[in-house]
């Protein structure tokens, strides 16, 4: 198993922020192993919110921001770094009762250290073209596996090439039987509410 493979454990965030930018291609390509194991599926539903904005202007690589509350409640326990899984844009409220599609993504937890931010943030990076943004709107996260931890970086060109290689590594990991069953769960299914209770569908 690569070290890659898993989240490390008792290392501090400040431990994690300070790794050195290995080059892209020195990483492993596909990560986790051949089924999610627990602590995987992470479920975390949350509502967009604006971030700094930098995400689509200056990288090229929109995020969709969740709310604090979300990354406090569901993901405080989790160490920071890169993630990969599946992500849902909940419908607006007059398509409720619509199955809205399960897209790939990349997740970033943590404090962006090349940007230096100073509250821990949870930034999915929503792996699909999409024509409009969906601040207010409810995104449905299954995190399934560690990519990496957060990373400072000498340029804006080298956080982007990291960034892609993550999308590239996210989309060779998902493709696998067991990653592509975590699209059938009940929590993408539009008649369950993410309180676990049952929408009247009947
Ligand atoms: C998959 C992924 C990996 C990321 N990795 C890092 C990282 O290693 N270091 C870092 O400083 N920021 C990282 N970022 C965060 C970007 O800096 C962040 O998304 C960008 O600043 C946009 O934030 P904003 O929408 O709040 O403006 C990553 C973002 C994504 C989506």
């Amino acid at each position: 198993m690569s070290s890659a493979d898993s989240a490390p454990t008792g290392q501090t965030e400040t431990e994690t922020q300070t790794q050195t930018q290995t080059q892209p291609q020195q990483r492993p390509r596909i990560v986790g192993p051949p089924e999610p194991q627990p602590p995987y599926p992470i479920l975390v539903s949350g509502a967009v919110v604006k971030g700094f904005g930098r995400g689509g202007k200056q990288l090229g690589i929109p995020t969709a921001n969740l709310a604090e509350d979300a990354v406090e409640r569901t993901l405080r326990d989790i160490p920071i770094g890169v993630y990969l899984g599946w992500a849902q844009i909940a419908g607006e409220p007059q398509q409720q009762q619509q199955q809205q599609p399960v897209w790939p993504m990349v997740m970033s937890l943590g404090w962006n250290p090349y940007f230096q931010n100073e509250r821990r943030s949870g930034e999915v990076h929503v792996i699909h073209n999409f024509d409009e943004d969906f601040y207010g709107r409810t995104l449905n996260v299954a995190i399934l596996a560690y990519i990496r931890p957060e990373r400072n970086y000498d340029s804006l060109d080298a956080l982007i090439a990291d960034i892609h290689f993550d999308i590239d590594v996210a989309h060779r990991s998902l493709a696998r039987e067991a990653y592509q069953r975590v699209k059938e769960l009940d929590f993408f299914s539009a008649e369950i509410s993410k309180d676990g209770s049952s929408s009247s569908s009947d």
